[in-house]
Order: structure tokens, then C-alpha cells, then sequence
């Protein structure tokens, strides 16, 4: 038994309105009249109908602007209009603002029975390709990782597969693919999820100051150490490290990091006792570690450490067919953040999207797309409001400062910096993170 349907009847004909609220209770309807439309707007906001029929002309507000007001509070109300003959037209534009039918008066109780069905039948099909569609947009999001595109559905499947296990897992893609995400996404799916995930960038730092971040070290243990600070390796203790940019760590770096991960213990720079963490090791390099390894430059054993279970994120150009929903996912997030109304995207600025070759993946999307809305105007992101020029932010630099030709004076500096940047300039709390005191920072930024 589907449960009882509710009419809204609007008109200021009190027999009309007596005699067709018989009429439909009889049918098994669930009937409430109003006599105008203040009335009828009134009842809307306070219970919910599956329908609405009103007269076109009454008394005050007429039945076009009743129209508008339902649609401004619910655009998905259904709505037919009855008119008197000689307002045909009216019932037309009626039409065109969103009722879903209009019925001429006088009319016989079949038609209006057989367009009451008619109408109350869309609405449930509309309501199902809402459900079809909300569902389908969930079952292609993996804690807010999009995308429906065979490749993404699979590293889905890995995901699922590998979030339960402690194995090492090794990402690689492309710049801006999603490898932070999904590194993310496996801690938070994972055992380990209410315990730290620890995050680094190997290639942000220079190589003294990579081995302080990853081992921590005792006070003392250089000039400026005036505290002791653990390392990344302890605060990742039953959680998950991230170790970021991997194929850019030193040689050095790697006989160290290959020598933890094989005897699970390690001691802090400067200090004697051995300690031991348990974590789950997550690594992600956007750079090819086969090349790298045949060019001396990464070393095979630590490689084969690593990448336990490998994880190839695929560039954007190589699934266009994500390029919508990605869009349409960053629009909802642009938009809610910065209060616009925007919700679409025309044809042709989406034709553009799916084209484009996104040399910066899905972070140059989100970028491209959070422009737009800014620059958006109307409801509407059409192609004049798409430009593809990225910026490189200052942590980009950090992230290439060693392949470039930087010396270790200016990555350090550069580093003192960006940390300092994050804690809004405030010098001691940027100390408290680099472990070091005021004067050494004074040094690396580069003031004494
Ligand atoms: N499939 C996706 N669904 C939704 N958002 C995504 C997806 N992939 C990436 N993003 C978003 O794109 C941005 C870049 O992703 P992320 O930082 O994970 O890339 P990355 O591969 O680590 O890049 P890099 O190599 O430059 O560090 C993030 O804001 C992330 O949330
Ligand atoms: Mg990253």
C-alpha cells in the first residue's frame, strides 16, 4: 500500500473547490483547500504536497505569480494550473515558468483525474533519477576520491585490498594525480585510522635537515639544537608515514632509510639509544624509479623495500571521462566555500575542460574550475571564465628545489621560510618545529 498523496487546492471558486476536493478524496486523495494564494503559499511552507492545482485568475495574487513564489521555495514542486477558457495564453507561460499542465475549465473529472495521474507519475520518476543519480555520484567517490573511469574504479579495488594489510605501498603519477589523497584515504580505511598519519616531503629539505625531520635528534646534537625533537619515524608510531617526493631523497639518506626499514629500529641523530616504531610506511614520487635506479641514482634494494604493493595513479589526460564529474565536484566545493550560486557548467566550457591536456592533473582542475566560479557572474561557468595559467605557489619551489641547481645554504633557508610562513611569521613557534633556537633560525633565514 503506497502511502496517501496530498493535493494542494488553490481557488477562490468555493463550489469548484468543495466539489473537487470530493472528488479526489474519493479517488483516495489527501486533500487541503485554500481560497487564495497567500493561503496557499502559507500551507506549502508548513507540510509537504505532491501537488498543487490553482486557478490562474483570482482575487490578489494570481495564480502566475503563486507559480513563482512555490517554484522560488521549491523548484521541484508539481504544479498544474486551471484556467478559464478565454486564458489559454496564460496557461501557456504558465507552462514555461514550470507548471507541469494546465487544465481548462470547464473540464470533465477524467480529464482532470487522468492529468493529476499524469503528473503525480513524472514526479516519481523524477524522484527515482534523483535517487539513481545521488547513488551513482556515491558509488563513484571513495572518501571523496572521484572518479568512474576504469582506471580509477580499480585503484579503488586496490584500495579496498591493501587498507586492511600493513604492506608498503608505493604511489606513483604524475604532479597533482591524487597520490596525497589516496595515501590518505588508506590510513583513514585502514586499522591504523584513529592513530597519526604523518606526512613528509622528502624533496622540501636539505639532506642534514631531512635526517633531523625523519630520525629526530637529541639536544645538542648540532649547533642550535636546543631541545629534543622526535623524529617523523616516532610521531608515526601505530599510525601511517608519508613519505612524499621519495625518489628525491639522497644516497646517503637511503642507506639510513633502508637500514629502519629492515631492522624496524633506529636511533635519533646525536643520540645512543635504539627505538622503535611501528608504522605503516606509505611512499609517493612522481618520478620514474626504474630510470632512477638504472641511473645510479635510487637504490634497487630500498626500492623493492618500498614497493610492496605498487599503485599507478594515471594522469588526467588519460581519463577524460572523469574530467565531468571532477569539474562538477570542485564547482560544488568553489562555490559552497565562497558563497556563489553557480551549479553548471555550459556545454562548451566543458567541451574546453575535457580537452585540455592538464599538465598539473586533477590540482590544476580544482584550480582552473575554483577561478571560474570566482569570476562567475551567473549561475552558469561558461569558457569565458576558464583561463589555464597556473601559478606556482612557494611549496611548489620547495618541491623541486633539489632538482634545481639550489645549494644547501638556499634550501635550508628556503625551508626556514616556508615554515615560517606557516606559522604566520611567529618566530618562536617556527623554532618549536625546526627544534632549533632563535639565533640558528636567525642564521638559516639568513638575518645574522
Ligand atoms: N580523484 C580525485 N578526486 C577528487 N579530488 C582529487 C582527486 N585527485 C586529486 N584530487 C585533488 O587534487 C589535489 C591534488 O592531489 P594530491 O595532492 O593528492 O596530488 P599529488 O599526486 O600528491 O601531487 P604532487 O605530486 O604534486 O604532490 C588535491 O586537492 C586533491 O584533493
Ligand atoms: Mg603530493
Amino acid at each position: 500500500m503506497s502511502k496517501q498523496q496530498a493535493i494542494l487546492l488553490v481557488d477562490d471558486d468555493k463550489a469548484f473547490r468543495v466539489l473537487t476536493s470530493g472528488l479526489l478524496e474519493e479517488q483516495g486523495y489527501r486533500v487541503v483547500a485554500a481560497a487564495n494564494a497567500a493561503a496557499g503559499l502559507a500551507l506549502i511552507k508548513e507540510q509537504p504536497f505532491d501537488l498543487v492545482l490553482t486557478d490562474l485568475v483570482m482575487q490578489g495574487t494570481n495564480g502566475i505569480q503563486l507559480l513563482e513564489q512555490i517554484k522560488a521555495f521549491d523548484p521541484k514542486m508539481t504544479i498544474i494550473m486551471i484556467t478559464g477558457f478565454a486564458s489559454i495564453p496564460s496557461a501557456v507561460e504558465a507552462m514555461k515558468i514550470g507548471a507541469f499542465d494546465y487544465l481548462s475549465k470547464p473540464c470533465s473529472n477524467d480529464e482532470l483525474l487522468l492529468k493529476i495521474k499524469k503528473a503525480l507519475a513524472n514526479k516519481r520518476n523524477l524522484e527515482e533519477l534523483d535517487r539513481l543519480r545521488t547513488e551513482l555520484s556515491e558509488r563513484y567517490q571513495f572518501s571523496q576520491i572521484i572518479g568512474k573511469s576504469p582506471a580509477m574504479q580499480s585503484v579503488f579495488s586496490i584500495i579496498d585490498m591493501v587498507a586492511g594489510s600493513d604492506a608498503s605501498i608505493l604511489l606513483s603519477g604524475e604532479t597533482g594525480s591524487g597520490k596525497e589523497l589516496v595515501a590518505r584515504a588508506i590510513h583513514y580505511n585502514s586499522p591504523r585510522q584513529s592513530h597519526p598519519f604523518i606526512a613528509i616531503n622528502c624533496a622540501a629539505l636539505p639532506e642534514t635537515l631531512l635526517e633531523s625531520e625523519l630520525f629526530g635528534h637529541e639536544k645538542g646534537a648540532f649547533s642550535g639544537a636546543i631541545r629534543q625533537k622526535p623524529g617523523r619515524f616516532e610521531l608515526a608510531n601505530s599510525g601511517t608515514l608519508f613519505l612524499d617526493e621519495i625518489g628525491d631523497i639522497p644516497l646517503s639518506t637511503q642507506v639510513k632509510l633502508l637500514r629502519v626499514l629492515q631492522e624496524k629500529t633506529f636511533e635519533r641523530i646525536g643520540g645512543t639509544q635504539s627505538i622503535s616504531s611501528d608504522m605503516r610506511l606509505i611512499s609517493a614520487t612522481n618520478k620514474n624509479l626504474d630510470q632512477e635506479i638504472q641511473a645510479g641514482r635510487f637504490r634497487n634494494d630500498l626500492y623493492f623495500r618500498l614497493n610492496v604493493m605498487p599503485i599507478h595513479l594515471p594522469a588526467l589526460r588519460e581519463r577524460k571521462e572523469d574530467i565531468p564529474l571532477l569539474a562538477q565536484h570542485f564547482m560544488k566545493i568553489s562555490a559552497t566555500k565562497n558563497s556563489k550560486s553557480v551549479d553548471s557548467i555550459s556545454e562548451a566550457a566543458m567541451k574546453m575542460l575535457v580537452e585540455y591536456n592538464w599538465p598539473g592533473n586533477v590540482r590544476e582542475l580544482e584550480n582552473v574550475i575554483e577561478r571560474a566560479v570566482l569570476f562567475c557572474r551567473n549561475a552558469t561557468i561558461d569558457v569565458s571564465h576558464l583561463s589555464f595559467h597556473e601559478q606556482r605557489p612557494e611549496m611548489q619551489l620547495l618541491t623541486n628545489a633539489r632538482s634545481s641547481r639550489m645549494t644547501e645554504k638556499e634550501m635550508t633557508q628556503l625551508y626556514a621560510r616556508t615554515i615560517l610562513n606557516e606559522h604566520n611569521g611567529n618566530k618562536k613557534l617556527a623554532c618549536k618545529t625546526l627544534g632549533i633556537n632563535f639565533k640558528t633560525l636567525q642564521k638559516r633565514l639568513g638575518e645574522l
